[in-house]
């Protein structure tokens, strides 16, 4: 018998392509948050509450960045970082991992 892998399934992993961003709800804080396919093998996630004063932050698949509606920030959804606007840190990183062709978070 297998243990059924931990985590929370939230997509086949084979519909986000490269560059191509899922929203999801945070099981572990009810917060809305992203789910990004970066390059080949690659998937990380981010909140997507700005560090600044918590708006959702929306995926722009043309730079590979989250944009903040509320007062321009910018972040890059590879790693999470900002990269302009009042953002004082980065988007809290989310566990995720392609398990059996799964995309789960933790
Ligand atoms: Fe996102 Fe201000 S709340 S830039």
């Amino acid at each position: 018998a297998s243990t059924p892998p931990r985590g929370t399934a939230l997509a086949v992993a084979s519909s986000v392509p490269v560059g191509q961003a899922l929203a999801f709800t945070n099981p572990a804080d009810g917060n809305p948050a992203w789910v990004v396919h970066p390059t080949g093998n690659r998937f990380v996630a981010f909140s997507a509450v700005c560090t600044h004063l918590g708006c959702p932050v929306q995926y722009e698949p043309s730079t590979v960045e989250f944009i903040c509606p509320c007062h321009g920030g910018v972040y890059d959804a590879r790693n999470g970082q900002v990269i302009q606007g009042p953002p004082p840190g980065p988007l809290a990183a989310i566990a995720v991992q392609v398990v059996n062709g799964e995309i789960r978070v933790y």
